[in-house]
């Protein structure tokens, strides 16, 4: 999961390089790395430095004016710890060919240890240093054709990988490939760009082409050539952009995360657009062509991080409206079971990237097995919408900041409008119920909108915790899974021990955690709801252990006494945690500034990870 850019055109290549860099940190930042072609037949200008792309731009002092194609990297290091000389590029012995590389090649070791015979001498502990020295043999071997070489060495390699490939005799050509991870073209005029994700372009064209699976790109400035591995040329899909370079900017805001929270009501609205008939119908016209969704006896959610927490929620909106029994599961684990999928099982993945191996793996699994799936996704083209029968497209804009907001708070909105849909067409609801519904989430940008506004005592609450060692957040139904993402939002920002449980298990031992001051954030189930007094006895328990406690509540709903408070509008309860995330993302994020955390780039993590 590490970042991508090449350009080829007029311009001096560093500049749009470096800017497709600084848009794709959030994909890694162990390291950067640039290289650049010069003269035709001289050795390329290569520069790269582990940390941060920062300590890469301290280097370089020259603007290159006369390089005009490059390519660049930001890495998340897998093979070799985060140093100067495992940063990419990686080069051939003769230093007229750089590679570099997102994912993992797992035949590596054979291939080392045969090119080590041939003579080539490895500088580096990486995986991607095999594809360097192979690929300046294969060009050796192919004339000199960069995109023939390419073609013969990814038939050789073994795992996942995007490249990208540079050679000094061909100094207006960049060659790329992509196997299960992401890479996409920009069209300019007289320009042109490769990178992992359409952001790194997005100021200078909104065209782009898609990239399918085995296949081989060769650019130059006026031309982009697409074949498979085999060689046929393959007319790849065009499409444009739909969003602009300031939505990939942080705006005024400190960090991209803070901007990402409060883009959550356009987000919800966005996601909503569309899907509504003048009759109070849901409109998926996506899913009209998926009969097997309305008679699925079972339906599976498959997704890692964040995104399993959507589907966890998403879960509870499916049984209860559309009455089909719904399992959820890690995709890492899904894959490496044996598990009974029936034709009656349909499978629906959530993710932001869309790219997310574990994620992919499960997906052609659970196709591989029988299952139709459908996908959830907030990127344009990525690679499971490609691979599923249907799509969903959350209209969450680019998320940038590696802690996941906005795109889950659509992934829930998505989820209840598949069960609203099933619901609507298998008639589980009146469509008076149906109605109901629509106009409840019709208004959860407002309510969102007014939890924002009215954030500043919770922020400054917030910070009144920093010194704690450790979290706990409990919730019971839907609030269950909201608290787990609650947790997960603090370890990844503040770097704390936090834990998310379900009210009912505090007896069976994390109550045992519980000692004079510790901070727990109960989320209150609604007035009406059964399990409200279940939660206020929990909050009772763990305030007679002397915990600090925070309670979530809509504004109806009482409390018990002695409680931190925080107040979020009244909604119907299966779409409840769509609210109360919204102060746990807003606690994690000031506990993480507080502490004095890089909050957009938490340490070792990375947003996509296209690893397993
Ligand atoms: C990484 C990110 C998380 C994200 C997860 C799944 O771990 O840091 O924020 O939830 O991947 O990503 P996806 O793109 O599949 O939603």
């Amino acid at each position: 999961m590490c970042g991508i850019v090449g350009y080829t055109g007029e311009k001096a290549a560093l500049t749009p390089v470096l800017e497709g860099l600084r848009r794709l940190e959030y994909r890694g930042y162990d390291s950067a790395g640039v290289a650049l072609t010069t003269t035709k037949g001289e050795k390329l200008f290569v520069e790269k430095k582990a940390g941060k792309l920062a300590n890469l731009e301290a280097e370089l002092n020259d603007s290159h004016d006369n390089s005009h194609s490059g390519i660049g990297h930001t890495r998340w290091a897998t093979h070799g710890g985060p140093t100067d000389s495992n940063a990419h590029p990686h080069l051939s012995n003769d230093g007229k060919l750089a590679v570099i590389h997102n994912g993992i090649i797992e035949n590596y070791l054979e291939l080392r240890a045969e090119l080590e015979k041939r003579g080539h001498k490895f500088t580096s502990e990486t995986d991607t240093e095999s594809v360097a020295h192979l690929l300046s043999d294969a060009v050796t071997k192919n004339g000199g054709d960069l995109a023939a070489a390419m073609r013969a060495v990814c038939n050789e390699l073994r795992g996942s990988f995007t490249l990208l490939a540079i050679h000094s005799d061909s100094p207006e050509r960049i060659v790329g490939a992509r196997r299960n991870s992401p890479l996409v073209v920009g069209v300019g005029k007289g320009e042109n760009f490769l990178a992992s994700d359409v952001s790194a372009f997005i100021s200078y064209t909104k065209s782009a082409l898609e990239l399918g699976q085995d296949e081989v790109v060769d650019v130059t400035p006026s031309g982009v050539i697409v074949t498979n591995l085999a060689g046929k040329v393959i007319t790849p899909r065009a499409y444009e952009i739909t969003w602009d370079a300031s939505a990939a900017e942080r705006g005024g805001y400190p960090h991209f995360m803070l901007k990402e929270i409060f883009e959550q009501p356009k987000s919800i609205a966005d996601t909503l657009l569309g899907r509504f008939t003048e009759n109070s119908q849901i409109a998926i016209g996506e899913l009209d062509n998926l009969p097997e969704l309305l008679s699925a006896e079972r339906i599976l959610i498959l997704a890692c991080g964040t995104a399993y927490h959507a589907g966890l929620i998403g879960k509870y909106a499916i049984e209860t409206w559309a009455k089909i029994p719904v399992d959820v599961e890690l995709a890492s684990e899904f894959r490496y079971r044996d598990p009974v999928l029936t034709k009656k099982t349909v499978v629906i993945t959530i993710s932001q990237s869309g790219e997310t191996m574990d994620t992919l793996m499960a997906a052609r699994h659970a196709k591989s097995l029988g299952a139709k799936v459908i996908s959830i996704c907030n990127t344009n083209g990525s690679t499971i919408p490609r691979e599923s029968d249907a799509v969903i497209y959350t209209h969450a804009g680019p998320e940038i900041a590696v802690a996941s907001t906005k795109a889950l708070i659509t992934q829930i909105i998505a989820t209840a409008l598949i069960a609203l849909y099933i619901a609507d067409k298998n008639g589980a609801l009146k469509p008076s119920e149906v109605s109901g519904l629509i106009e409840e989430l019709l208004a959860l940008p407002a309510k969102v909108e007014q939890i924002l506004e009215t954030a500043e005592p919770l922020r400054e609450m917030s910070r009144g915790f920093k010194d704690a060692t450790s979290v706990l957040f409990l919730g019971r139904h839907v609030g269950y899974p909201a608290a787990l993402e609650g947790a997960l939002k603090l370890k990844e920002l503040a770097y704390m021990h936090a834990e998310g449980f379900a009210g009912g298990e505090l007896k069976h031992g994390p109550i045992a955690l519980i000692e004079s001051g510790t901070p727990v954030i109960a989320i209150m189930p609604p007035q009406r709801s059964e399990l409200r007094e279940k939660m206020a006895s929990n909050i009772q328990e763990v305030r007679a252990r002397g915990a600090n406690v925070i309670v979530i509540a809509d504004s109806e709903t009482v409390i018990p006494a002695d409680v931190h408070v925080i107040r979020i509008p009244v909604s119907n309860q299966l779409l409840q945690p769509i609210l109360a995330i919204v102060p746990l993302q807003i606690f994690a994020y000031e506990m993480a500034v507080a502490r004095g955390s890089d909050v957009d780039q938490p340490r070792n993590l990375a947003k996509s990870v296209t690893v397993e």
